[in-house]
């Protein structure tokens, strides 16, 4: 694991304090991000920062707003992030755009950047079982040919999600 990675994480699970729910989705997102990085074309940094942190405002916005909803956690996400990617020596050019990504994660079509589409589908892989009922699998096929942006998050949700006993 590059330093970068491990110290991203580091910094997730000390700002989680031992909230293990939140640090295992983190995770799992981030292992998916990585499985789709290469063939859509993404950039590690950005994707990498972007899926270790991209919850990360959850907490502030449980403690402001007493909801865990997509549009606090993307108010409350940035500014935490932006201390940690300053905190770890990413560039200002690189934080911003991570920033934007985590501000916009639950709203797909604003930004349009193939880093923004890896980290939506990412999350998407790991949520699509507590989301959707996944034993409808006509449903399931036609919900991800709709959720998922990129051809290698769809490809990999059809094989975790309708090929599990086939
Ligand atoms: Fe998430």
């Amino acid at each position: 694991m590059d330093t970068t990675k491990t110290a991203l994480i580091t910094a997730m699970e000390t700002y989680f304090k031992g909230d293990t729910k939140r640090i295992r989705h983190a995770h799992s997102v981030t292992k998916y991000a990585e499985e789709i990085l290469e063939p859509e074309g993404g950039n590690y940094s950005i994707v990498i920062g972007a899926a270790v942190l991209h919850d990360i405002g959850i907490h502030a916005a449980e403690e402001k707003y007493g909801s865990a909803a997509g549009k606090y956690q993307e108010k409350e996400g940035p500014p935490i992030a932006r201390r940690i990617l300053t905190g770890l020596g990413f560039e200002s050019s690189q934080i911003e755009e991570i920033c934007e990504i985590i501000a916009h994660h639950h709203s797909p079509g604003k930004i349009d950047t193939p880093n923004f589409k890896i980290l939506y589908d990412a999350d998407w892989l790991v949520n699509l079982r507590d989301e959707y009922n996944i034993q409808d699998r006509d449903k399931l096929g036609n919900i991800i040919s709709k959720v998922f942006l990129t051809p290698s998050g769809k490809a990999l949700a059809k094989e975790i999600y309708l090929q599990e006993d086939e």
